[in-house]
């Protein structure tokens, strides 16, 4: 960045009346869950980042865990990790800025290569990703020979060149049954894995990841939420355990416990997930009360207004995957892909 720019990218952070200005309705918006004193904090930054994300033909995809700032300040699309791989493969940006963590900015990377993909803090990685290697999955393949591997994207790129297929915990049970087969190694989620299990007649061979986050909820925990709020409705994620799941209302993805909310209308929840999304959420459903138990992803809450701005001015930091490892985990990811298009397609057949 040249002095000039550097001048004027800081000039910029003032809260001026055009930055007032240019950002109320979005300081509306977030009023509940964002203070109407703290909005001048990030006012200056949400007004920054609007014109770099213009200047570079850039988007900012943010994954439901991000703080409101980020999720209703700046992002242009926000979802689970499917929808962002999904969003990510057809945007005509020129830049991806990914406010998740790293497997999520590999995965774009890998369905964009002709993009410039930039993770604002390369080290927003993930428990579950650091629980496999690409030789754990081979030394699998021995033991196991001729039965497919299923890699949940929460994963690094080579652990994905060595699968057969990807998933995550929106289509994990329909990869699992799409591919015809008796038995399949599940990886690297051990929760997850057990819960397609319970799901499908498909004998699901488990890896002991967790992730951190999800692990640490207890069954007495969500037994104390509901003698605690009378009449309260639980939605779990399923890298959660067992027997958490077993105490939920309901299962599914972060964006499907989001839809759920949404068709079932019901006056009280507690989403048994990461904290930013109930105050995600909640801006949404502003009728809807939530309780709201804080576990937080000390990766995702790596990446703020700041260094999402200091990413666009500096393009930094790019991620790249290495030709031969980004080939074949873009097989297993279209594969993924491929599966929910399919799924679609069956779906939008008229009943005769
Ligand atoms: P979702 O795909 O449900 O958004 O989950 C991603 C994740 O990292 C959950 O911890
Ligand atoms: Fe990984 Fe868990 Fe954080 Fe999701 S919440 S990114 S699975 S550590």
């Amino acid at each position: 960045m040249s002095p000039r720019q550097a001048l004027s990218a800081s000039a910029a952070l003032d809260y001026t009346p055009e930055v007032a200005r240019a950002t109320a309705a979005i300081g509306e918006r977030v009023r509940a869950v964002i203070p109407p004193l703290e909005w001048p904090v990030h006012a200056p930054y949400v007004a920054a980042i609007a014109e770099w994300k213009a200047r570079r033909n850039a988007v900012v995809l943010a994954h439901n865990y991000q703080t409101p700032e980020i999720y209703h300040g700046v992002a242009d699309f926000t979802g689970d990790s499917l929808a962002l791989a999904q969003y990510g493969a057809g945007t005509a940006a020129d830049v991806i800025v990914l406010a998740g963590v790293h497997f999520m900015a590999e995965t774009a990377k890998i369905l964009s290569p002709g993009k410039t993909v930039l993770i604002p803090d390369p080290r927003a990685g993930c428990s579950l990703a650091a629980a496999i290697t690409a030789a754990d999955i081979r030394l699998l393949r021995q033991r196991y020979p001729g039965v497919p591997v299923v890699t949940y994207v929460n994963t690094s790129a080579a652990v994905k060149a060595e699968s057969d297929v990807c998933c995550t915990s929106a289509n994990a049970v329909a990869v699992v049954e799409s591919l015809g087969v008796p038995r399949v190694i599940f990886l690297p989620d051990e929760y997850l894995g057990r819960y397609v299990a319970e799901q499908t007649a498909v004998e699901v061979i488990l890896w002991r990841g967790h992730c951190e986050v999800h692990e640490r909820f207890t069954a007495a925990e969500l037994r104390g939420f509901r003698a605690g709020h009378p009449g309260i409705h639980i939605l779990a994620h399923p890298e959660c355990p067992p027997e958490v799941l077993a105490e939920a209302d309901f299962v599914g993805s972060t964006a499907a416990m989001i839809r759920h909310i949404g068709d079932t209308g019901p006056r009280r929840v507690v989403m048994v997930t990461e904290c930013s999304m109930s105050d995600n959420v909640a801006v949404e459903f502003p009728n809807v009360d939530f309780v709201r138990p804080c576990a937080l992803c000390p990766h995702m809450k790596r990446i703020t207004l700041p260094k999402i701005l200091r990413s666009l001015q500096e393009m930094e930091h790019r991620v790249e995957v290495a030709p031969q490892i980004a080939g074949r985990a873009r097989v297993a990811l279209e594969r993924m892909l491929a599966v929910g298009r399919r799924e679609r397609r069956e779906q939008a057949v008229e009943p005769r």
